[in-house]
């Protein structure tokens, strides 16, 4: 029996393009065969192996909309930093929002193993197309929305990519470890933070439950559209990207918010949702995906001001971009004295999209 060693070399070709295009017939099923046993025996595919065209191109697509969530996502939530009830929820933000966009940067980093750089996928946001969460094109209305994303937004964004942590593709995987942690500790800021407000003043509890009520509906459209209807779902779940599927997630979102809605002291605005004994489940109501459609196809409250901003970010960032490639050419030059720094990537000096006036 082969060794994992020796089966990671049978599916790695140095030298083989980056299409993982390879000469003959014969290798090339080689290579296939490879790489199918590996997905069967629960191995990661690494940058170097050979992969399908199609694999390659699925992760490119999930990978950075999954990036250009996290940057777009700063913009709601940055929306508060500046009028945050106190210093220390003004701390807790301020790090949230940062953390997006380090969530951005692995996530850019991991496509970027698969051969498409940055500028690449960024031009591709810019220009609309590539998508990022549906979830991101609604307005922050009061301080109550920032506990509201953290736990519901925060929170499905948790049950979506813990089982990412076990994706066939290694970088995506390892990137998504790290992420989970520190969404962990956005849902629960976000919880922390309802609570306080449900417990206040009858205003306060007002808002908290204003904001979960706005919140919920787009919240379990974030696990996509219903399994019928999912186009790219049986393909991902066959080469272990994805794990489960959206409506398996959606449910058990469902089951894990309806008793920690309960200890926030807030309702959850759906009277179709209900234990179901026979189940193990709960019920729940019909989501409205005509309004997650219209919201994809653009015509969310916000899509255009997200974008506008972003590409705003993008331009006003051109100078520190530029400036970090003067930099690192100088210092790459022969006797210059220091070790080369890496060539900067555009997008190094610009996550932030959240610049200039309030977003919402
Ligand atoms: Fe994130
Ligand atoms: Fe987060």
């Amino acid at each position: 029996m082969a060794t994992a060693a020796a089966q990671q070399t049978a599916r790695t070709q140095p030298g083989t393009g980056r299409d993982g295009t390879v000469g003959t017939t014969d290798a090339d099923d080689a290579f296939a065969r490879a790489f199918d046993a590996a997905v069967a025996a629960d191995e990661r595919i690494e940058p170097r192996d050979w992969m399908p065209d199609a694999y390659r191109a699925t992760l490119v697509r999930q990978i950075a909309q999954h990036a250009h969530s996290e940057i777009i996502g700063m913009q709601p939530e940055a929306n508060w930093i500046t009028r945050a009830p106190s210093l220390r929820r003004k701390a807790i933000l301020m790090a949230k929002v940062q953390d997006e966009a380090g969530h951005g940067l692995y996530l850019y980093s991991a496509a970027e193993t698969l051969g498409t750089g940055r500028d690449e996928l960024l031009d591709k946001l810019h220009s609309g197309r590539q998508k990022y969460s549906s979830i991101f094109n609604y307005p922050t209305l009061t301080w109550a929305d920032v506990g509201a994303i953290g736990w519901l937004v925060d929170g499905a964004a948790i049950t979506n990519q813990v089982p990412l942590c076990r994706c066939s593709y290694g970088p995506y995987a390892r990137a998504m470890v790290r992420i989970c942690k520190e969404e962990s500790f956005h849902q629960r800021q976000g919880y922390e933070l309802l609570l306080a407000l449900s417990k206040g003043t009858p205003e306060q509890h007002a808002m908290a439950q204003d904001a979960v009520d706005r919140w919920w509906w787009p919240s379990l459209m974030m696990f996509g559209p219903p399994d019928d209807e999912s186009a790219h779902s049986a393909q991902s779940m066959a080469w272990k990207i994805k794990r489960h599927s959206n409506d398996e997630l959606r449910q058990r979102f469902v089951d894990i918010c309806v008793p920690q809605a309960e200890s926030l002291g807030l309702t959850l605005p759906d009277p179709d949702l209900r234990w179901n004994e026979e189940r193990g489940q709960h019920d729940f109501g019909a989501i409205d995906w005509t309004e997650f459609r219209e919201v994809l196809k653009g015509n969310g409250p916000c899509n255009e001001q997200r974008i506008t901003q972003r590409r705003r970010a993008h331009d006003e960032g051109a100078w520190v971009r530029e400036a970090a490639a003067a930099h690192a050419a100088k210092h790459s030059r022969p006797g210059a004295g220091a070790p080369a720094a890496p060539a900067p990537t555009t997008a190094s000096a610009d996550t932030t999209g959240t610049t200039g006036a309030p977003q919402a």
